[in-house]
């Protein structure tokens, strides 16, 4: 049963501090028997735009269960541009006057100026962005009643989000291409700089360390042609589905996308084909938050790398000192905290991307309530991208290779001991069989206690008949990687 007070909630408030009542009153609080919707206490809907069938207002904590402003006001230059290419638009077929065209449009003028500014007040009980914007402007600008003909928020908030998309493409394309230049650069000062490369952790083979370098360039321009196709999908216009099923009205969605900037390459608009697919479709947040994480992979496994190459065991690197931090406790410590940051931001951003995957998964078209859900994981993962994408281009910029540690690494023969089966492929053996040699040699040089490229030639002979005096030539670092001409 539940309980519906009458009265002010003020007094009821004071009963409740009176004493006498207060365990009861607590009791049913806890136990929900109290329905402060009722009538008597709740006030008419603020919500002009859909408040004509409600006889009361939402319960303060609907208001702020369901409101979405605190976080999607960041749409709202792309929802007042999206209004602008709307209005204009509807006058082009006749559903406004120019002279509510331009009412209209003075009147958002004015609001993008005080939004930027940071002057606008947010009001959370109007829901979202887009009613903020409306009532605001209604308020101001009577002729604004007509603004949300033949739209709905449905397919308003589905042009937002491919505005927004479009845009942060492009600083993501920014940041990328900063981490990249980054990267060649200290690739080009390093070039002579050899390291061992490894597979399983375990010392391989020689490589410079450009080469190391160069390796993250190509995961860069993999992602930038990833953010491309993205921002590509999201040039498609859907406004004009209105809730689920279009309208009947005679709108030209053709025109609305031109002004938008849906456009294709010959500047042909580029609409999306089916109203119930375009408010419901969350591919474009998926394909964006996933290119986020892969960069996000990309750059924890270098900051990885990083954070090896800085420990005292590898020693390689330097890492400059406005992107590590001290220890409290320990005064010798510089640690790689930007790095592991990167590391960490990065399970962030997939943990974005897995919200979006359950989020769609289990909908039933079109537009469910769920789908406001989407804007936070998408805004989240964009900006940690960013960020690490700044970070990684500040530390590849100010790294210092440390040549001495890496010559030192570098300079155990038994790293080229691939490059001496190919010796003695190149004379005949059958890859195989120089394989087992070479190993036989390594067994050896590590039983007598030697560099493999201090055995004598009468020992190696011993154990092939191919070898000559120049099979010590194999141990040359440089000539090893110069060898190397072929792509890739
Ligand atoms: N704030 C909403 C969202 O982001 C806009 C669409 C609301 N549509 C609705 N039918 N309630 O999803």
């Amino acid at each position: 049963m539940r309980v519906r007070l009458r009265g002010s909630r003020e007094s009821i408030f004071r009963l409740a501090r009176s004493g006498k009542w207060t365990g009861w009153f607590v009791f049913c609080w806890f136990h929900e028997l109290i329905d402060f919707s009722s009538s008597t206490m709740s006030k008419p809907s603020k919500q002009a735009t859909w408040g004509g069938r409600f006889s009361k207002g939402p319960a303060e904590l609907m208001l702020r269960f369901s409101e979405s402003v605190s976080f999607d006001q960041r749409l709202a230059l792309f929802d007042i541009q999206c209004s602008e290419a709307h209005s204009a638009m509807l006058e082009e077929v006749g559903i406004l006057s120019s002279q509510e065209k331009e009412a209209i449009h003075a009147g958002l003028a004015d609001l993008r100026k005080e939004i930027q500014a940071g002057e606008f007040v947010w009001d959370t009980s109007l829901e979202d962005v887009h009613m903020n914007i409306e009532q605001e402007l209604t308020n101001r600008v009577p002729e604004a009643a007509k603004l949300h003909t033949a739209r709905s928020r449905n397919d308003q908030i589905a042009t937002d989000m491919r505005l927004f998309f479009k845009a942060t493409c492009a600083e993501l394309e920014a940041g990328l291409k900063a981490v990249l230049q980054a990267l060649v650069d200290q690739a080009e000062k390093n070039q002579s700089i050899y390291i061992p490369g490894y597979t399983h952790l375990q010392r391989a083979q020689p490589v410079s360390v450009a080469h190391h370098l160069l390796a993250y360039a190509e995961m860069i321009c993999r992602d930038l042609t990833r953010v491309s196709a993205v921002s590509d999908q999201a040039n498609w216009c859907p406004l004009g589905s209105g809730a689920i099923a279009g309208t009947t009205l005679p709108i030209d969605r053709e025109s609305a996308a031109t002004k938008l900037g849906f456009v294709d390459s010959e500047g042909n608009p580029r609409v999306t084909q089916n109203s119930m697919d375009a408010v419901s479709d969350r591919d474009v947040h998926l394909d964006f938050t996933y290119a986020c994480s892969l960069v996000g992979i990309h750059l924890s496994r270098l900051a990885e790398d990083f954070i090896l190459w800085c420990s005292s065991e590898f020693g390689f690197v330097d890492l400059p000192q406005n992107f590590c931090t001290g220890s409290s406790l320990m005064p010798q410590k510089k640690n790689p905290d930007a790095m592991e940051l990167v590391r960490g931001k990065s399970s962030r951003i997939i943990g974005d991307l897995q919200t979006l995957l359950t989020l769609v998964k289990g909908l039933p078209l079109t537009y469910n309530r769920d789908l406001q859900e989407d804007k936070p994981p998408v805004f989240d993962a964009l900006e940690q991208t960013l960020m690490s994408l700044q970070v990684v281009e500040g530390v590849v910029s100010g790294l210092e290779m440390n040549a001495g540690k890496c010559a030192n690494a570098v300079s155990d023969p038994a790293l080229l001991a691939t490059d001496v089966v190919d010796y003695l492929v190149e004379k005949g053996v059958p890859f195989r069989k120089a394989h087992h040699v070479i190993g036989a040699l390594v067994a050896l040089a590590e039983g007598n206690s030697v560099p493999l490229n201090e055995l004598s030639l009468e020992d190696v002979q011993g154990v092939d008949e191919h070898f000559e005096s120049d099979w010590v030539d194999c141990f040359d670092v440089e000539k090893a990687l110069k060898a190397r001409e072929k792509t890739g």
